[in-house]
């Protein structure tokens, strides 16, 4: 079978896959912005919307990238190369604004997170989480524009967060993604299964958690409650990011992959909806403990795990320190391996087509990784983690998913796939799918997408000056935009684009 004759990596199991999938899908995005998406749009009705994109969204798309990677054999590049010639810098373009957009300040988030959980040890915050956060810690400037310096202590974090994620990714992808993720997940599971059982035993925990459940339904009639759960869905389980389509094509061809992708999805949902009971009992705790209603607890999204969490550790007694050591730890572990699954898809990638050795590449994309998150640890580094996440959330990634669904569907034979799937996997997939993926996705997505640049065009995106939001955000787009056609016309090195997909082989 071609996978063996082109010498392609492979996991060792499928649990080692799944854990991988998950390890890529269970990120930071799970425990702050899950917990602060429902606090903000209405607890409980939250869920409504969420659970509705996960079905109609989540479950169909992650199931096509997977499908896309196993039938085609071959990273998003090389994959949608055979899917069309014309489309191969459809699978650049997510793997270079992750690569070279969300990893960079994600991996800086990671960064913080490693130093409050050394923080943790003796509350360095003191009594002004908020002040020591963002002014000691961060040191934020006042704009964009003014960058001023590196602040160290990030520095050194992020140092190492690149350097675990090289040393994962060199090891290749059983010895080490595999490995990584097969430790790292029942760690993650268990630091948060002790956390969220901690939480919802302190004092005033059930005036959050019913704030959490109660459904607010008149949220339900505003159009930016299911524009966020959507946007969550994406970022959650990894969609549009070009990493799943590399992960399910290191699976052998005997492989349920329609059952894996509904156990990816639903164990990542699972996740945020259990780390939600702890995020939300901690804020019922802050709330009861000092007598403030629920909503003045938290200010704004970032604030949730470094401004209000740091507050509750300090409020928790003697052993806040340890609270707050697992907190962050666990944040970290969920954080790096999200991380590492888009470096192994990059150079998933770039193996593919230009026949680089695996060392040589991680070590390039570790480097450039590391100097390029570099301006996101300076004093207005915050700034431009905002705006980047901002653009490349709403734009790059539902931009993506839904060129996916209309080239699969309209330029492709999509049954190939579907029928490819069946074969594998227990669980059989309908007509339906295939309309699901043909037309009501691409619907929803241009109705999300019309609609977010509207709002766009009328007023600028965190009272930012529109130098800043073209200068930073939208040329972060349409740079990666511009670099993926670069990509996609330099002659193939290998010949791994003249192989077929298994769906034709048989
Ligand atoms: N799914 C992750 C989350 O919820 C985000 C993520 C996945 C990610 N892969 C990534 C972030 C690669 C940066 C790089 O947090």
């Amino acid at each position: 079978m071609s996978s063996e004759t082109t010498g392609r990596s492979t996991w060792k199991s499928r649990t080692g896959f799944i854990l991988a999938a998950i390890g890529s899908a269970v990120g930071l995005g799970n425990i702050w912005r899950f917990s602060y998406l429902a606090y903000e749009n209405g607890g409980g009705a939250f869920l409504i919307p969420y659970i509705f994109a996960l079905l109609t969204a989540g479950i169909p798309l992650l199931i096509l990238e997977f499908g896309i990677g196993h039938e085609r054999i071959g990273s998003a590049p090389l994959a949608f190369r055979k899917i069309g010639r014309r489309w191969e810098w459809l699978g650049w373009w997510p793997l270079l604004f992750t690569m070279f957009g969300i990893v960079l300040y994600y991996s800086v988030v990671i960064a913080w997170c490693v130093d409050f959980i050394f923080y943790s040890f003796n509350l360095s915050w003191g009594d002004d989480p908020d002040k020591f956060f963002f002014e000691s810690f961060l040191n934020l400037s006042s704009s964009p524009a003014e960058i001023g310096i590196i602040q160290t202590p990030i520095l050194i974090s992020l140092f190492i967060v690149w350097l675990v994620s090289w040393g994962i990714i060199v090891r290749g992808v059983s010895r080490g993604v595999e490995l990584a993720n097969r430790v790292f997940m029942p760690l993650l599971l268990l630091l948060t299964l002790v956390l969220v059982f901690w939480s919802v035993n302190l004092e005033g925990a059930m005036v959050g958690i019913s704030a959490y459940l109660k459904p607010d339904f008149t949220k339900l009639g505003d159009p930016n409650v299911w524009i966020s759960a959507y946007g969550q869905i994406f970022f959650t389980l990894s969609l549009g990011f070009g990493i799943m389509i590399a992960y399910a094509s290191y699976m052998p061809y005997n492989s349920n992959m329609t059952g894996s992708a509904v156990i990816t999805a639903l164990a990542n949902c699972g996740f945020s909806l259990l780390s939600g009971f702890g995020v939300f009992a901690i804020l019922g705790f802050m709330s009861v403990t000092q007598s403030k209603p629920l909503e003045e607890v938290v200010t704004q999204s970032i604030g949730l795990a470094f401004v209000a969490y740091p507050k509750a550790i300090s409020l928790i007694g003697d052993a806040g320190p340890l609270f707050g050591v697992l907190f962050f730890l666990s944040l970290t572990v969920a954080g790096v391996s999200s991380a590492i699954s888009i470096v192994e898809a990059f150079v998933s990638g770039a193996k593919d087509k230009f026949g680089i050795n695996r060392k040589k590449l991680a070590t390039l994309l570790c480097v450039l990784g590391f100097a390029g998150s570099i301006i996101f640890t300076t004093n207005g580094g915050l700034f431009w983690l905002d705006i980047v996440d901002h653009f490349i959330n709403n734009y790059g990634l539902v931009m993506a998913g839904l060129l996916e669904c209309i080239v699969v569907g309209w330029f492709f034979r999509l049954d190939i796939i579907r029928k490819h799937l069946n074969k594998v996997s227990k669980m059989q997939l309908g007509v339906w799918w295939n309309w699901v993926i043909k037309l009501c996705l691409p619907l929803f997505l241009t109705v999300i997408l019309l609609n977010q640049l509207i709002r766009e065009l009328s007023v600028a995106y965190g009272g930012y000056s529109w130098a800043s939001l073209i200068g930073i955000g939208w040329s972060w787009i349409g740079i990666t935009f511009l670099v993926s056609f670069i990509f996609a016309v330099q002659p193939w090195k290998t010949d791994n684009h003249l192989a077929k997909g298994r769906g034709e082989e048989l």
